[in-house]
């Protein structure tokens, strides 16, 4: 089947606290690299925005276990695809909090999306050109601390 990709969007449930998202990261992270998959997490203004990759199998089992996990609800799957490159090779589970980016034009018209309640109006192509963007992002503060 080779490699699957699927992204998705969810709110936060009321009341989840940084310590709460430190620790379920902790977990995605061991749990991923063990079956070797990942992909990148993003959160802002109570939202979550995930994309998940790797091997079909241990990406369907992985998504659904996230599906019943009580600390969001709401999801709404945006995109799912198979047999197309990994997006985010060697990435367990990377994260950033959108508030820290607002200067990026993608996270304003995410985060204006989400204030007007307007599902439909933040499909999955700008859901992935978020997520890369994140990536390259990313990746120049690793180059930049390395230097
Ligand atoms: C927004 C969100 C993203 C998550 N992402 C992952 C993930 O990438 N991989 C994973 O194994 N669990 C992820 N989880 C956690 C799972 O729902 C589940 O709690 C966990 O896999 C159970 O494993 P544990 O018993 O090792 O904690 C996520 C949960 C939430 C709320």
């Amino acid at each position: 089947m080779g490699n699957m990709i699927k992204v998705y969007r969810s709110k936060a449930r009321p009341g989840l606290r940084d310590a709460d998202i430190d620790a379920l990261l902790q977990s995605s992270r061991r749990n991923n690299r063990a079956v070797g998959i990942g992909g990148m997490l993003l959160f802002g203004r109570g939202c979550f925005v995930q994309l998940i990759e790797g091997a079909g199998p241990a990406v369907e089992r992985t998504y659904r276990r996230i599906l019943s996990d009580p600390r969001h609800i709401d999801a709404m799957l945006l995109y799912d695809g198979s047999g197309e490159p990994r997006r985010f090779p060697g990435w367990s589970m990377g994260f950033a909090r959108l508030e820290c980016f607002n200067h990026l034009p993608c996270v304003e018209s995410f985060l204006q999306h989400v204030e007007e309640a307007d599902a439909e109006g933040f499909g999955a192509d700008a859901a992935l050109a978020m997520l890369l963007e994140f990536r390259r992002a990313q990746a120049q503060l690793e180059a930049a601390l390395a230097s």
